[in-house]
């Protein structure tokens, strides 16, 4: 079982890389498989709509998002990570998290996802909405913690001052362990995925 955490943040090593080091700690505690994914602080463009990933399986955008894609389709869950900027997920990792969903074309089903976001001070909790849009339109059970996963700090010296945000990060990690447990132990007792109905796409016109 294997969890992918993805640091959304420009920065490798600041405060949303502090708030996932600490899920990815309890996750390994609990014995699961982790791997830290950095989209690095390069520019990442956006989705431009073409299409083209649902019949090649990859972006026209040859970058990193392409790199990630085969590590999240590997994965049994995902954590998405990033920076909170004028209350909303950072440019890169919308970008990315977008052509990364858009890529994985329903790929993601029955993997688990939770989301952290990190702020100094306001914005946190659209920003965590923003994320978890992305496991809700994707057939992904969504792991929760204590409170609406943000940490607050413009440091990693000030995220870990955030006691309340990082025993959150950690219940995050012990959820996600259990429930990987408990979905391979219904894989072994032969408990079936749920059925997939076709989809049906109604763009409201009637
Ligand atoms: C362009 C930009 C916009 C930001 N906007 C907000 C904001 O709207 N609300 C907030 O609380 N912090 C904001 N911040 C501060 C960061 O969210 C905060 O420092 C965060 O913890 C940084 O995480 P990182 O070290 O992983 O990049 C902003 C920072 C930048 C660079």
């Amino acid at each position: 079982m294997k969890v992918l955490l993805i640091n959304g943040s420009p920065n490798g090593h600041g405060c949303t890389y502090t708030a996932l080091k600490e899920i990815e700690k309890t996750l390994r505690q609990e014995g699961i498989e982790t791997e830290m994914f950095y989209l690095g602080n390069k520019p990442i463009g956006g989705c431009i709509g073409c299409g083209s990933c649902r019949k090649t399986g990859k972006c026209v955008q040859d970058d990193i998002v392409n790199k990630l894609l085969p590590k999240a389709l590997a994965a049994d869950a995902m954590v998405l990570g990033a920076p909170v900027h004028y209350a909303s997920a950072a440019g890169q990792a919308s970008s990315a998290f977008d052509r990364l969903f858009m890529m994985s074309n329903g790929g993601f089903a029955n993997k688990l996802g939770a989301a952290v976001v990190s702020c100094r001070r306001g914005g946190a909790s659209a920003t965590f909405d923003q994320l978890n849009k992305y496991f809700t339109i994707s057939n992904m059970p969504v792991v929760s913690g204590t409170y609406w996963n943000q940490v607050h700090g413009n440091t990693p010296e000030e995220v870990k001052q955030d006691e309340e945000g990082m025993q959150n990060m950690r219940a995050i990690g012990r959820n996600m362990a259990w429930l990987l447990k408990c979905i391979e132990a219904g894989k072994a007792a032969g408990i079936a995925l749920p059925f997939r109905e076709e989809k049906i796409k109604t763009n409201y016109i009637h």
